[in-house]
């Protein structure tokens, strides 16, 4: 077993899958983006590796900034009340807005983020997630950008966490 217990886990993309994903993704962005005023936001915490490699992978001149919501509890989760608890830094009234999130399961924290974000009157809006989770949604929302769908599993490692661990591993796996 290894120092964080990850025999317990069942790698479903390897490190070098992500990258291959990423460097796609981000080859998409920069052609979609060329001569654009470009800001991606990452969607904290969860997706602050994601972001961080992606933008290497986009080939514009690019703004980043990070908006964190909270997490909440799965009784609260249907609910479907997000709270922002650490907003932009900077204005994005005229910018081509991608927020960039590691997952969407029911879907509730992009559509109230991306509900939120128009109200401040970007030129655009569009989203870049790496994992879809379709079979656990509970509402629409638009994903631009996918990197790989996945069965309703609970995954953890780049950057998603099961009780705040495992963030930090550079594979995705799920627990069994
Ligand atoms: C996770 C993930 C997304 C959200 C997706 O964040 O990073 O932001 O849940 O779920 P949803 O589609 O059902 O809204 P979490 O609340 O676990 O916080 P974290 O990013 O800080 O880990």
């Amino acid at each position: 077993m290894g120092e964080q217990g990850e025999s317990a886990f069942k790698i479903l993309f390897t490190e070098e899958q992500i990258k291959n994903k990423i460097i796609e993704l981000g080859m998409q962005i920069t052609r979609d983006y060329k001569g654009e005023n470009l800001t991606v936001i990452g969607i904290l915490k969860g997706a602050f590796i994601f972001a961080a490699d992606l933008i290497r992978q986009i080939n514009i001149p690019v703004a980043v900034d990070f908006i964190a919501v909270s997490s909440y509890g799965s009784a609260t989760k249907s609910s479907g009340e997000v709270k922002i608890i650490k907003d932009l830094d900077i204005s994005v009234k005229g910018r081509h807005l991608l927020l960039v999130e590691d997952i969407v399961d029911t879907g509730l924290t992009l559509k109230y983020l991306l509900e939120n974000l128009k109200s401040r009157e970007p030129a655009s809006i569009k989203t870049c997630v790496l994992l879809d989770k379709p079979q656990a949604r509970k509402v629409e929302v638009p994903i631009d950008y996918r990197g790989f769908t996945v069965d309703n599993v609970f995954v953890v490692g780049y950057g998603l966490d099961y009780d705040q661990k495992y963030r930090n591993l550079p594979y995705i796996a799920y627990l069994e």
